[in-house]
């Protein structure tokens, strides 16, 4: 407790002393959540980090979260320092993603526009028409075939399938997933629902196509939340990494989050549903590289300013 509340004021002395600030995702330990709340920072989904991050004044980024979210950061304000607590945290959907396979796929596909998810590194970002996270994946997409053209989508299968089924545009997708999400099971989530049947079920489109057919509501972290505080039921069956509970306590006092089980029959497993390298990031961590002044995001300035483009346009589709 006290050694907590050391991390703690040391943590907001650096960030007043650097003008530094905290850019935090929903998935980190809560008390990261809470330092970015009490000192001014963001916590939010990838869209809203992105967005916060570009358009605050501070010389320094603290990116608390995985790496994709750090370089999205330095894409879009190259001048501005980047730092994040460790450069360890990955994605496996940008590791499931290697730039130079999926250039040879698209080169393979010249007649699609490349869709690619924000969990990806600069250089798949480079590559592509437009970067969409899954809060604004299904509006750019439905505005994509509208105009007619054909979507090749990367790399998150589970996510871009779904895109294809709600939109019904022509989706050539990548083989890629989230180690997390892809745990959920169809069976334990109908289970927790026969126990708990007034429960409304919210999944995130990261999550394998059974389970997301159970969900009466389907989103981002920030529009799962979001559905938590304005629905009027009080029990929820939750499909994301758990990290979101503590925003979602916050906003929804009084009501009941149930984590969608992961493995086996039954609602038996209540804790795995939790991001390893989301994990990487603790006041520890935190405080070390505002010490250290290390893990310093860089991108090469050539290959972020053609990856700017498409996130750009993801800013600006919805402003
Ligand atoms: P959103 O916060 O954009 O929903 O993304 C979830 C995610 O997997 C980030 O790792
Ligand atoms: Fe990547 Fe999944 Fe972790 Fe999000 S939860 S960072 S998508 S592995």
């Amino acid at each position: 407790e006290e050694e907590l509340e050391l991390w703690r004021e040391r943590i907001k002395r650096l960030l007043k002393e650097q003008n530094a600030v905290l850019v935090a995702h929903y998935y980190t330990d809560p008390l990261i959540q809470a330092l970015a709340e009490e000192t001014g920072g963001c916590v939010s989904d990838s869209l809203e980090m992105a967005r916060f991050g570009a358009e605050h004044q501070a010389d320094t980024l603290i990116v608390a979260g995985v790496k994709f979210m750090g370089e999205t950061a330095k894409i879009l304000t190259p001048h501005k320092r980047v730092l994040m607590p460790t450069l360890e945290a990955t994605c496996s959907l940008d590791l499931g993603c290697p730039p130079e396979e999926f250039s040879a796929f698209c080169d393979a596909h010249p007649d699609r526009t490349v869709v690619v998810y924000a969990n990806t590194s600069a250089a798949v970002k480079a590559r592509a028409d437009w970067v969409v996270t899954s809060s604004i994946a299904l509006d750019v997409v439905d505005h994509l075939d509208a105009q007619g053209e054909k979507i090749l989508w990367a790399p998150d299968k589970h996510l871009g399938s779904y895109v294809q089924r709600e939109t019904g545009a022509d989706v050539l997708l990548w083989d890629g997933a989230c180690i997390v999400h892809e745990e959920f099971k169809a069976k334990g989530v109908s289970d927790l629902k026969a126990l708990y049947p007034d429960a409304v079920v919210l999944v995130h489109p990261e999550s394998p196509a059974a389970v997301v057919e159970l969900a009466d509501v389907v989103g981002s972290t920030s529009q799962i939340i979001n559905a938590a505080k304005t629905r009027p039921e009080k029990r929820f069956i939750v499909a994301t990494d758990q990290g979101i509970f503590y925003k979602m306590q916050q906003q929804c006092p009084g009501k009941e989050l149930i984590v969608a089980p992961t493995a086996g029959a039954g609602a038996t497993c209540r804790s795995c549903a939790s991001c390893p390298w989301m994990a990487m990031n603790s006041l520890e961590t935190l405080c070390g590289v505002l010490e250290r002044g290390d893990n310093e995001i860089s991108v090469d300035p050539e290959l972020g300013r053609r990856a700017m483009v498409p996130l750009q346009r993801m800013l600006d589709f919805r402003k």
